[in-house]
């Protein structure tokens, strides 16, 4: 069945002590990723998890896997949602607490028209941080957010709660 074969594409996903910092457990989507099928799964999964939209936004590096192939399947258009320094033309730029420092993230001149409904794509919802910095990003470039969809959420690290008001869907949650 299609939700068999995206529970199996799930088991793939491979959980690495201790990277990239000592105590963290990094998801890994690779195996996912390099198998044809479970590839499938994942894209068709996600997918049909998407709120309707006008345009699908990836956040760099790993959400950009994702959200071009859902956009193509889906048949609107992708817009990558950058970190700082990528773009020659910045749109909106929006900065964002990391565990350390801060890090920005920013949207190209002419990627979203005026209220466009835009779904925000990205592998891993932790502490919500760059989802919710992804959002304010898509309004303050004139966009409307559609909702978000994640592949896997961290319930311990409630990102859930940066993103109060915003429908977010994962397909896997731990
Ligand atoms: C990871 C992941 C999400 C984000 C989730 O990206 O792909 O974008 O962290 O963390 P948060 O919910 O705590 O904000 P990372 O910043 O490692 O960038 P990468 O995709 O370029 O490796």
């Amino acid at each position: 069945t299609l939700a068999g074969d995206l529970e199996a594409a799930l088991d793939l996903i491979r959980d690495v002590p201790d990277f990239p910092e000592p105590g963290v457990l990094f998801r890994d989507l690779t195996p996912v990723l390099s198998d044809a099928k479970a590839l499938g799964a994942l894209v068709y999964g996600v997918a049909a998890a998407c709120p309707a939209a006008d345009v699908v936004a990836g956040i760099e590096a790993r959400g950009f896997l994702l959200a071009a192939p859902v956009a193509y399947g889906c048949g609107v258009g992708m817009v990558p949602v950058r970190k700082a320094g990528k773009l020659p033309a910045v749109a909106a730029k929006v900065s964002y607490a990391l565990e350390y420092g801060t890090a920005e993230l920013e949207i190209a001149v002419g990627a979203i028209q005026p209220g466009q409904r835009v779904a925000v794509i990205d592998d891993v919802l932790a502490t919500g941080g760059t989802a919710a910095a992804a959002c304010e990003l898509v309004e303050q470039a004139g966009g409307v957010v559609a909702g978000v969809v994640v592949v896997l959420e961290i319930a311990a690290l409630n990102g859930r709660a940066e993103l109060e008001g915003y429908q977010v869907t994962a397909l896997r949650t731990v």
